[in-house]
């Protein structure tokens, strides 16, 4: 994959939007950058899963602009926004719990262009998939669902790859696996979004953090401005 690291792939502006009445974003500015993670921060109900779903089409954008690779999203239907290589992992994973790993996977291969290349990385990542590939979904613990999830959404090859909490409940070493794995997709070259609540895990993946409060971006640090600025990951997060 062509790396063009320090370019914006996914350009956020002025964003507001909502579910019918009820307005949640009110003027969400960030980007993200090719080879980088970026990470959402705020409290819950920030908005932050709803700036997913905006980028996504699941929710209606009322004002501003999402572009990615200069492109407008905003006008697209949803149906049309994983076709420009865009992936998200939802929170609570949303796994089809009676079908084995193998069938998840088959059901997010069938989307790919290149199944056998995607079939091969995702094994590479996460092993322990390829160990369990006749168990049910529904069966494995919290951290291989996370894993799958992550799996089944790189089958399309992602650019731009957008997580919602896939750290949420999970153990140490599990949370590492993940984060490991968010690594390495970092250095193929995939953008990064991450929703995530863990100041550890912001700190040790993210080349940017944006925080969020009542649906407006209220500031941002590079990695190098983390350990001078922790007073604003505590405002921001009640940690
Ligand atoms: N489908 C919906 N209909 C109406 N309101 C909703 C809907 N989904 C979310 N909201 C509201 O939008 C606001 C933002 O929710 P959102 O899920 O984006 O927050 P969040 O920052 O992801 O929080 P958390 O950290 O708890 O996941 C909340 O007040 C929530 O109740
Ligand atoms: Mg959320």
């Amino acid at each position: 994959m062509l790396i063009l690291a320090h370019q914006s792939m996914l350009e956020v502006s002025n964003l507001h939007a909502g579910y019918g009445k009820v307005r949640v974003l009110f003027g969400l500015n960030f980007n993200v950058k090719g080879g980088e993670v970026h990470c959402l921060l705020g409290r819950n109900g920030a908005g932050k899963s709803t700036a997913l779903k905006a980028i996504m089409g699941l929710v209606k954008t009322t004002t501003g602009s999402i572009k990615f690779e200069d492109s407008e999203l905003t006008h697209l239907p949803a149906h049309d926004i994983p076709k420009q290589r865009i992936g998200l992992i939802p929170q609570g994973r949303r796994l089809f719990s009676e079908l084995t790993v193998a069938e998840n996977l088959r059901v997010g291969l069938m989307t790919s262009d290149t199944p056998e290349r995607q079939e091969i990385r995702v094994f590479e990542l996460f092993p322990r998939l390829q160990e369990r590939l006749q168990q049910k979904a529904g069966t494995l613990s919290g951290g291989e669902q996370q894993m799958l999830a992550v799996a089944r959404a790189l089958c399309l090859e992602p650019k731009l790859l957008l997580l919602d909490e896939p750290t949420e409940g999970l153990q140490p070493t599990m949370v590492a696996l993940i984060t490991d794995a968010i690594s390495q997709l970092k250095n193929d070259g995939v953008a990064i979004l991450l929703v995530e609540q863990h100041v550890d895990t912001v700190i040790s993946v993210a080349d940017r953090v944006t925080f969020v409060d009542n649906g407006r971006t209220v500031a941002s640090l590079k990695a190098n401005e983390f350990e001078d600025n922790r007073d604003i990951f505590s405002t921001y997060l009640g940690v």
